[in-house]
């Protein structure tokens, strides 16, 4: 019993210390079994009691031991973590950011430098933003250029198939002169397949002043691509929107200029980026604003296409699949 006593209220923070104690009562030679040798001649009538308090004597200082040691190995630990202040930092494990936010972020962070700021909107629209209001009556053949998926029922209310809506809603809000880019996901009813998805981002600009002109916007795309994508040939092609007139394509050239460029394309030539063209009058009307005393320009870009452009990305799923091992890749991008 004393020694019972003994073993509970002993206390030590040094190895060598418990080391010590474990020898003295449990080693060969230790107490306990110096009982147990005893323990023949104890007398019959004892010989039960006896046992039970070697028993427990040998309980109590096992669990005595591991607890001091325990207690004595956090402890070193502990020392080494904060002892040592030259040791380096554990890693915090840090996400990547996707690829549509990093172009969509490169964009918006040019065209800031000139002067546009960010505008957004909602990407259920109704008929008016996303159709009419931009030149596109209904029974407009020009509507079939964008296969539009329609909540329930209702014609009127749809998923805006271009950002051009938020263009319309700040012209509504907003007068000139106006200078504003729209990043946003937008939809349209496309075969799924490695070169389209039936959603996709766009960036679209505005710029609407007095005496804005065809020069000013040729000038501002040889700009955004000079600054994106290190090249300035561009190309612009006749086209046709119904928002937009005159309206162009824009094709950049992807020369053979070093190895990386060959990599990154996979092939050279003019390639198409994006849209463009002078604000049709009718759509500045359409937004309140008088044609005859301002003018400007728009442009519109698949974020998902450049980005698939820029990284060599060979299939426009992948953005959306959410695959871990391809998201890490762009853990170094900024
Ligand atoms: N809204 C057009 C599209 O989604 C792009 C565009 C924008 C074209 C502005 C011209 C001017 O295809």
């Amino acid at each position: 019993k004393e020694y019972i006593a003994e073993v509970e209220s002993f206390s030590s923070k040094s190895k060598e210390e418990i080391e010590t104690f474990r020898i003295k009562f449990s080693g060969k030679k230790g107490i306990i079994n110096d009982f147990f040798a005893e323990f023949k001649n104890v007398a019959n009538d004892q010989k039960k009691d006896f046992g039970q308090a070697i028993n427990a004597l040998k309980i109590a200082t096992e669990a005595k031991v591991v607890a001091l040691k325990e207690k004595a190995e956090a402890n070193e630990e502990e020392k080494g973590v904060y002892g040592d202040l030259t040791r380096p930092a554990a890693a915090i494990p840090l996400g990547a950011r996707h690829p549509i936010s990093l172009v969509k972020n490169r964009i918006i962070e040019i065209f800031s430098r000139i002067g546009f700021n960010v505008s957004e909107g909602p990407e259920i629209e109704d008929d008016w933003h996303n159709f009419s209001a931009l030149n596109l009556p209904e029974y407009h053949p020009a509507r079939d250029m964008q296969d539009t998926f329609f909540i329930q029922t209702d014609p009127d209310i749809l998923l805006r198939t271009h950002t051009s809506s938020v263009q319309v809603r700040y012209m509504e809000e907003n007068k000139p002169p106006i200078r504003t880019i729209s990043p946003g996901r937008v939809y349209r009813n496309e075969a799924i397949s490695a070169r389209s998805h039936c959603f996709f981002h766009q960036v679209e600009g505005l710029y609407i002043d007095k005496d804005v002109s065809f020069a000013d916007l040729k000038q501002t795309l040889q700009y955004f691509t000079t600054e994106m994508f290190g090249k300035s040939k561009i190309r612009l092609r006749p086209s046709y929107f119904p928002f937009t007139e005159p309206s162009a394509e824009v094709d950049v050239y992807w020369g053979l200029e070093t190895e990386t460029d060959y990599k990154m394309t996979k092939g050279t030539g003019w390639l198409e980026i994006m849209g463009c063209g002078m604000v049709d009058p009718n759509v500045l009307k359409n937004c309140n604003i008088d044609p005859e005393e301002y003018s400007g320009f728009a442009f519109g870009m698949g974020i998902d296409r450049i980005a698939l452009l820029l990284y060599g990305i060979t299939d426009i799923r992948m953005l959306s699949e959410n695959d871990t091992r391809f998201l890490e890749q762009f853990k170094a991008t900024l």
